[in-house]
């Protein structure tokens, strides 16, 4: 069943792609998170971003009213029909239900005559200002997808503000302002929706197109959604991939459409005329008979649905995300930082899924070298930290320096680095090939560079033979020592006692004759200093 759900969408996916894709940038629906595809690997799923469907949000809203008590008909009261000041036998009574005006019935069905609206009290108090809140809370992200429509069953007010939240009604901005007169009530001048541009589609503006009193017919004010999608998208929303082509790429947009809380704060009630008619202030009151807000939950392009469970919206994530919003990733999905899907490449988009968190599967992708992962934002890779058992590489999966590779244990065995141990006086550095062998100065040679080669002999190192006993004899007396050298009678030096020591120091045939005392001479001292001074050499 469900597979076969998602086959036939994808195949609806392939059809509409390949012969009527204009319509989709029309309707940019994005209504399926993942679908089957066949590649040459088999069946595997294809993850594309999604988003729960536009409705009315009304049904999943909470009103609250600011004075608690504001609402008409407790005590009862009368109040004057709007149109006729004179006609004041309207009667409001919140115990009887065929006279109360409670606030729920902003959200009920209209289209019935007469309509079903709520009431305030009236304007009893004046001078003192009539000011109510109504509040609309989701305790969700919601994004609006048409416009906000208020319609007054009296005449609409004089001065009101449309606020929003984004932090279930922590901090509070204003959405709109509205006012009969823009520069009197708030010192804004008048704009229309119609006056902003693409550049300035994001300012708060102060209109006067739906202030009249009630002697107009019109009973409506907008939050004007659409308009403001039209500089994006074309007058017609044609061009919608244009729109979320915008809303991908800036995030202050995406917010701008985005609420948690609505708040519409009705400031003073319409008046209709220049003065307020003091002797009938029953006249003067605030009735709303509907609200209109359509949207979608916001899901991050995450979830096609939203569950509505305990009067609480939540979205159904997918992509391996959580949380009300998808905004995060679920436990063991964190190998990459969370991100949103991206309503691009249109028709599609992309799905930016959650992916496992390597230190959760089973330490595999570390060959249990290392516990802990890092996300290398740059290269968009995950690598493992802090390799143990000489190991290293993004995956533990080399070994250290001055290791090699162990060929009869696993790549998670932790014997499968084994230590060159290159002796350090034979060998070039401290590394060593895929098989242990070092590499060797000359005259070395063995897997550590622990050998002499023929004519070389070990002397902190290997060294060229100096003397042996068959072809480099040391001549007069001397004894050849390890084949590096001669150890020559007191008389004698040189390399193989060559030479006199007298000759070298130019004093042979003087009166002391032989055995002069030696003095330093630059070659004999650098004669000893190629050959060290350790031993027992005597000069
Ligand atoms: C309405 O809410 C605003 C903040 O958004 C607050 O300043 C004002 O006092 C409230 N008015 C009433 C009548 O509660
Ligand atoms: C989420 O994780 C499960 C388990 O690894 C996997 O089968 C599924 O395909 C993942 N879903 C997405 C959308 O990445
Ligand atoms: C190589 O790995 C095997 C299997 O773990 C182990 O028995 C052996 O001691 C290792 N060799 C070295 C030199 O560590
Ligand atoms: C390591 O070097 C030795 C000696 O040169 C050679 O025989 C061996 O094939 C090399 N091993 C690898 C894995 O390169």
């Amino acid at each position: 069943m469900y597979l076969s759900r998602f086959l036939s969408i994808h195949a609806l996916w392939v059809t509409v792609s390949s012969v009527m894709q204009p319509y989709l940038f029309v309707w940019g629906h994005y209504d399926v998170c993942k679908s089957l595809i066949y590649t040459e690997e088999g069946k595997v799923w294809d993850y594309t971003a999604c988003q729960p469907e536009s409705t009315d949000m009304t049904k999943y809203l909470k009103v609250k009213l600011d004075p608690p008590d504001i609402t008409c008909g407790d005590p009862p009261e009368s109040f004057c029909a709007m149109g006729n000041p004179y006609m004041c036998n309207n009667e409001c009574d919140a115990s009887t239900p065929e006279l109360a005006h409670p606030p729920e019935l902003m959200f009920d069905f209209e289209g019935r005559h007469p309509s079903t609206f709520w009431q305030s009290a009236t304007w009893k108090e004046y001078p003192k200002p009539l000011q109510v809140n109504i509040t609309l809370s989701w305790s969700k992200t919601i994004e609006l997808t048409d416009n906000i429509v208020i319609t007054f069953e009296s005449g609409r007010p004089d001065q009101m503000i449309l606020e929003k939240s984004l932090d279930y009604g922590r901090t509070w901005q204003p959405y709109q302002y509205y006012a009969t007169d823009c520069l009197h009530a708030f010192h804004m001048d008048p704009k229309s929706v119609k006056d902003l541009s693409q550049h300035t589609v994001l300012e708060i503006i102060c209109t006067e197109e739906y202030s009249t009193g009630y002697s107009t017919n019109s009973k409506i004010i907008h939050f004007e959604i659409k308009d403001r999608f039209a500089f994006f998208a074309g007058p017609r929303l044609r061009n919608m991939a244009s729109l979320y082509g915008q809303l991908d790429t800036t995030k202050k947009l995406r917010d701008f459409f985005t609420v948690t809380d609505l708040r519409i704060r009705l400031l003073r009630p319409a008046v209709g005329e220049l003065f307020v008619d003091e002797l009938h202030l029953a006249r003067y009151f605030y009735a709303i008979s509907d609200i209109k807000v359509r949207g979608r939950c916001k899901c991050n392009l995450h979830a096609t649905s939203c569950l509505y469970d305990n009067s609480k919206l939540t979205c159904e994530c997918e992509h391996n995300t959580t949380g009300p919003d998808c905004g995060k990733c679920k436990k063991n999905y964190q190998g990459r930082p969370w991100s949103p899907g991206s309503y691009l490449p249109i028709p599609k988009g992309t799905a930016n899924t959650c992916i496992p968190s390597i230190s959760s599967i089973g330490n595999c992708e570390c060959f249990g070298h290392s516990n802990r992962c890092s996300y290398i934002d740059l290269l968009n890779t995950v690598i493992c930290v802090s390799c143990k058992h000489n190991t290293r590489g993004q995956h533990c999966e080399l070994c250290r320096l001055g290791y090699f590779r162990n060929a009869s244990a696993q790549l998670d065995d932790e014997n499968v680095c084994i230590e060159c141990y290159c002796n350090p006086l034979g060998s070039i550095h401290d590394r060593c090939n895929g098989s242990g062998y070092c590499e060797c100065k000359t005259g070395t040679t063995g897997p550590k560079c622990d050998e002499c080669l023929p004519g070389n002999s070990w002397y902190y190192g290997c060294q060229p033979n100096v003397c042996d006993n068959e072809l480099l004899h040391c001549q007069n007396g001397g004894t050849c020592q390890n084949n590096v050298r001669c150890a020559c009678p007191d008389a004698y030096t040189g390399i193989l006692c060559e030479k006199l020591r007298c000759e070298e120091a130019g004093s042979c045939g003087s009166s002391s004759g032989q055995g002069a005392p030696p003095r330093g001479s630059p070659a004999l001292l650098l004669l000893t200093m190629l050959l060290g001074t350790a031993g027992p050499l005597v000069f």
